[in-house]
């Protein structure tokens, strides 16, 4: 009997870690800021994996990683199988192509000067051979796709909506094939009536071309509708993560339960329904509390937590971080 070839994952992250470091004074030596403190996960074709937390938490941070755009100072990041941190130039340039970003604030990455016939039809230009009447072809398709007229061809990023021009960056970024887009709060600048129209085309494309995401956000609100996976993120470091669904009814870790006890309409298992109220200040990703990165924080903290960093652990169909988990089973 013959099985047909697995494909790898779009993403396998594995322990990625990145340090920045912050001079202050030229005779100082300088400080280490952890903004990422070993975060791993595996995204496959047609998925999307959201990445929330608050912010300085790291969430851009690893997002710039997985998109090629910044190097980690350690761990593993193989994309569609390929190691995306060791392969040669040539390769890396192919690997660039699968994985395409979309920001928040898609006017500062739109050429105000350029029509978005030729925005759209740029990266074509660089990175394929194709005849000028084929790229303005595939761009026509592409406008359609996103839900643009075809008159929008020429015009210019000024004459949009927001929503619009979110729909513009997604088509630029859809260009050359992606198998995986990294969006970084896509739809947190737009008004709420248009980042469901967003979040549904985004849906609909990745249920069409098989796409993976990497999604962005700070709103648990917007992840409820589009993540499969959720990814929960503290100081840098993975608190909890799993399957949406495991993790919106049960969750067990105190900073996912106080981050959807917070989001208007999530109301949805007792643990969440009490609401929690976050003590003190987010602490500086420059001292970072020792024990539980949260027990500064965490309304059940224990001296244990105080003392000892509490492992990522699988627990109940996911994986948390932390010491007290059992308790929260049972609530
Ligand atoms: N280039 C850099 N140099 C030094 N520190 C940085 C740099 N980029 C990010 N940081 C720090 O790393 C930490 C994580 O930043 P990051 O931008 O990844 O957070 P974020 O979760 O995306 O936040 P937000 O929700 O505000 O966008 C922060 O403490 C930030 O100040
Ligand atoms: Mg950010």
């Amino acid at each position: 009997m013959s099985t047909a070839p697995v494909a790898p994952p779009v993403v396998q992250a594995r322990n990625l870690q990145r340090v920045y470091e912050i001079r202050r004074g030229f005779f100082r030596a300088p400080d280490h800021l952890q903004a990422v403190g070993g975060v791993s996960f595996e995204l496959q074709a047609g998925k999307t994996l959201a990445v929330v937390g608050e912010s300085g938490c790291g969430k851009s941070t690893l997002a710039r990683m997985v998109a090629l755009i910044e190097t980690p100072s350690a761990g593993q990041l193989f994309i569609q199988g390929v190691d995306a941190i060791h392969a040669p130039q040539q390769e890396r340039k192919g690997l660039r192509q699968a994985v395409q970003l979309v920001f928040q604030n898609p006017f500062g990455s739109l050429n105000p000067r350029k029509k978005i016939g030729a925005i759209l039809e740029a990266p074509l230009e660089i990175n394929t051979r194709l005849p000028a009447a084929e790229r303005a072809a595939q761009a026509r398709a592409m406008l359609a796709r996103v839900g643009l007229r075809p008159e929008h061809y020429d015009r210019y990023p000024h004459m949009f909506s927001g929503g619009q021009r979110q729909r513009i960056a997604i088509a630029r970024a859809l260009m050359l094939r992606p198998a995986l887009v990294v969006a970084d709060e896509p739809v947190s600048a737009l008004d709420v009536s248009i980042q469901a129209q967003v979040l549904n085309l985004l849906a609909d494309l990745q249920q069409t071309l098989g796409l993976a995401y990497l999604f962005i956000s700070h709103d648990l609100g917007v992840v409820g509708h589009i993540a499969h996976d959720v990814l929960v993120m503290y100081l840098g470091h993975t608190v909890e993560h799993g399957d949406k669904t495991t993790l919106f009814e049960k969750p067990l870790h105190p900073y996912t339960q106080a981050l959807l006890a917070s989001t208007p309409g999530l109301a949805g298992s007792s643990a969440v329904r009490q609401r929690i109220v976050l003590k003190g200040e987010l602490p500086s990703p420059l001292s970072p509390p020792t024990g539980c990165i949260f027990s500064t924080r965490c309304p059940h903290v224990t001296d244990r937590c105080r003392a000892e960093r509490p492992e990522l652990r699988e627990l109940a169909k996911r994986q948390v971080a932390c010491h007290h988990a059992e308790k929260f089973l049972v609530a």
